[in-house]
């Protein structure tokens, strides 16, 4: 049968086709349906809830939500489980398993039968996870956030996750808080369900991926909580429903120019370095290259706005009650292609116009007067990162951002953990604080062990920051004068493994470099002393295929049999 909808699609191969609807009728009769009911258009819903993800723990209230409004449109909802991220609850790291659940929803989207799909999810590797694997299967797909958490209080303090959670930390390793206070803290961190509720990565991407047209106008900022997340999954649902009979497939909203606008946006909101690497992921789904001299330029001109932490002020919840996203949107509507499709059918610019009018409020400036002016996040090459490394300069010291220091090596976590706080580490604030061996094969899994902590006998000086680089990733929470996704990392030959202590390195943000000041014959010799790259070998399983296929953090860490051939370059 050609162009088949519903029950119909993706059959089991069993070499009679009327074979397989029979039995495949046979066995979800089983579950109640009449024959009317499986005539319908199929809405997949994907269910990523989890005992173990609290980011997400309104997914069954948001299948129940938008399930209604499938059914309130004459379709069918049928939800299916996939893979669950938890930021901590992964070893070694969530990123580890990313593309692994990316490939679980790929492929339970392309074997089962549906006509359009609902992606829910949260957590920060969850949304990424969602919208590679949704782009590789090519249905008809809209997404739909868990949501943002409320803040908590501590003392007349507001705090939330996970910004204050790194704050809090630093300050109890210093000796300003006790015990019992640092546990009174960890009991309002994360008050409600819902993601990170500063502008940590899940926040980034929720934003991105509105941005990007896959979530309806308004959908990334409601709290998750909140009677009106609810009420949208019911429109998600029946939205849903209508993108099944336009075929209104991903390839068609996910073009370089969306993309361009997705990290725009990222730039404006002060958003996570992490979001570079998904939407780089994403992108590289579709054939689309992300170029980081691109990303430069881009972010270049385009300013912070949104003050949320860990860059500004406020929490998500603010940023909801002043409006969401669109407003910011509407701010840098001069930089964005408002001509791009998206899942209401109309473009970008369409549902701009289409939503409520903006009104006074301090959580999202004017494009004329930012919290940042431009280059939240800027691109550093040298010969310490030939292919790229990232600073988030917006979130980092102003006075250390041209800064020229001794080297103080870790070569692994292990030993970072072992030696960080001992008192006879020879280390001061001017020095660099170096991390090996954190990359995507080294760790494994490219940990966001990047905020590197402040050596505990310079955070009693009162020592708030320091230089710190490595081929890790950072948490979108976290803040400082850090130096991230240097590339090729130190575990494939990278210089950054070259590093040793005493070497001098130059970090000149101004001038986009990264400069390890050690003569080349002298790397040339290190370099044939590094123990060979870590690979497949002796490993099995999913480990095995990670260390065989995994990518650099500029092809977006991503496995190189999962994109095609890389077509149209972007920004
Ligand atoms: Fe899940 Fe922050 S840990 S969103």
């Amino acid at each position: 049968m050609s162009n088949p909808i519903g029950m119909r699609r993706n059959l089991a191969g069993y070499g009679d086709a009327g074979f397989s609807i029979f039995l495949r009728k046979a066995f979800i009769k089983a579950l109640g349906y009449s024959d009317e009911a499986l005539d319908r258009p199929i809405i997949g819903i994907v269910d990523t809830d989890s005992g173990y993800n609290a980011c997400q723990r309104n997914v069954p209230d948001l299948i129940e939500a938008a399930s209604r409004g499938v059914m309130l449109s004459g379709g069918i909802a049928i939800p299916f489980p996939v893979i669950s991220i938890q930021e901590s609850f992964a070893h070694p790291t969530s990123m580890y398993l990313r593309n692994l659940m990316a490939m679980d929803v790929e492929e339970m989207i392309r074997a089962q039968p549906m006509d359009a799909v609902i992606l829910l999810g949260g957590c920060d590797k969850t949304v990424p996870a969602l919208m590679m694997g949704a782009a590789s299967a090519g249905v008809p797909a809209i997404l739909l956030v868990s949501g943002p958490m409320l803040a908590g209080s501590w003392r007349g303090e507001r705090l939330g996750a996970c910004t204050d959670c790194r704050r809090f930390w630093g300050r109890y390793r210093a000796g300003e808080l006790s015990d019992e206070q640092i546990n009174e803290v960890n009991s309002e961190l994360a008050p409600t369900i819902g993601s990170c509720g500063v502008m940590g990565t899940a926040s980034t991407m929720a934003l991105a991926t509105e941005a990007l047209g896959m979530m309806l106008p308004g959908g990334a900022c409601v709290p998750a909580v909140h009677a009106e997340r609810r009420r949208l999954a019911e429109r998600t649902g029946a939205r849903a429903v209508a993108m099944a009979a336009e075929r209104l497939t991903p390839d068609k909203i996910l073009t370089p120019a969306a993309f361009t606008n997705a990290l725009r946006t990222v730039l404006a909101a002060g958003g996570s370095t992490n979001a570079l690497i998904h939407l780089t992921a994403m992108a590289g789904r579709l054939g689309i290259g992300v170029d980081l001299a691109g990303f430069d330029r881009i972010a270049r001109e385009t300013p912070v706005l949104i003050d949320l932490k860990p860059t500004g002020q406020g929490y998500m919840e603010d940023l909801y009650h002043a409006g969401g996203l669109v407003p910011m949107l509407r701010e840098i509507a001069p930089l964005l292609d408002l001509d791009c499709m998206t899942v209401t059918g109309r473009t970008l610019g369409e549902n701009i116009a289409a939503a409520p009018t903006s009104f006074k409020q301090d959580v999202i400036r004017p494009f004329s007067n930012p919290i940042y002016a431009g280059g939240a996040i800027a691109v550093l090459r040298g010969n310490l990162a030939p292919e790229g490394a990232v600073i988030k300069q917006a979130a980092a010291n102003q006075a250390l951002l041209q800064h020229t220091g001794r080297a103080v090596v870790f070569s692994s976590l292990a030993d970072l953990a072992a030696r960080i706080d001992d008192p006879a580490l020879d280390v001061t604030a001017d020095d660099v604080l170096v991390l090996q061996n954190a990359g995507p094969k080294g760790a494994p899994g490219m940990p966001e062990a990047g905020y590197i902590p402040i050596p505990k006998k310079l955070l009693q000086q009162g020592v708030k920051d320091m230089v710190r680089m490595s081929d890790a990733r950072m948490s979108g929470t976290a803040f400082g004068t850090i130096v991230l996704h240097i590339s090729p990392e130190s575990a494939v030959g990278g210089p950054l493994g070259l590093v040793r202590n005493g070497d001098r390195i130059k970090l000149d943000t101004a001038g986009r470099t990264l400069s390890l000041l050690v003569d080349d014959r002298e790397l040339a010799a290190r370099l044939k002393a590094l123990p060979p790259a870590p690979s497949g070998e002796g490993r099995r399983g999913y480990e095995r295929l990670y260390f065989e296929t995994v990518t650099q953090a500029e092809q977006g860490c991503d496995f190189n049999f999962a994109m095609p051939k890389i077509t149209t370059t972007i920004p």
